[in-house]
């Protein structure tokens, strides 16, 4: 089962948060996905054990919401966005060449398991067009080099300053440890971490990863 009786612990604290047991579904999912790096079969049964809910119901919320996933992802999920203002200045030749690098069709992850790349509608940052999201940061006005430079950081598990970022720090800088945090539980254990990126200089915001050789 994806949570440990370490882990089941946790969801009874946030079970305990609500006056029924179902209505703590949302969490329990984030917690789920967290450890398993998504919303897996076998998570559906043991959220429906543990909420009183059926497998359908659980399944029901699970592919409603786009924030969960149904297939695995890597540490570092990266969207591209294809929406208007983005594929005129580049979003698309910037996805196709991720994906090459990456050897996966867009909606796949690398061989390593470490990223993830996708495409998605508008990031709500037109101006700052070509747009691309590392979990929750933005980058923008990439070029594919820059893009390209970028997810070779992340390869190496390094996850440069995002384009507004203050002081370089970014909201949580893996999926899991992301997901732990949305669950409610407010600070990640050490095992779902990612690293966090050095303090930003001015040269790093305007060139995100750099540019690929
Ligand atoms: S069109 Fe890409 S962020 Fe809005």
């Amino acid at each position: 089962m994806p949570l440990t009786d370490e882990t089941l612990a946790r969801a009874e604290e946030l079970i305990a948060r609500y006056p029924e047991r179902r209505s703590a579904l949302l969490p329990i999912l984030f917690l789920l996905q967290a450890e398993d790096g998504y919303v897996s079969p076998a998570g559906v049964s043991q959220a429906a054990g543990l909420l009183g809910l059926t497998k359908a119901e659980v399944g029901a919320v699970a592919t409603f919401y786009t924030m969960f996933r149904r297939r695995p992802v890597g540490r570092y999920v990266v969207s591209v966005c294809r929406t208007l203002s983005c594929q005129l200045r580049g979003s698309r030749e910037i996805a196709d060449a991720l994906a090459e690098r990456l050897g996966t069709p867009l909606g796949g992850t690398d061989e390593s398991g470490m990223v993830t790349v996708e495409e998605v509608e508008c990031l709500a940052a037109c101006d700052g067009a070509p747009v691309m999201q590392v979990n929750t940061e933005n980058y923008e006005r990439l070029t594919t080099g820059q893009a390209l430079g970028l997810v070779e950081a992340l390869l190496r598990d390094e996850v440069p300053p995002p384009t507004f970022s203050a002081e370089g720090s970014v909201t949580e800088p893996s999926a899991a440890a992301l997901h732990w945090r949305l669950a409610g539980l407010g600070e990640p254990p050490e095992r779902l971490r990612g690293r966090r990126p050095e303090k930003a200089g001015p040269d790093q915001r305007e060139q995100p990863g750099g540019e690929a050789q």
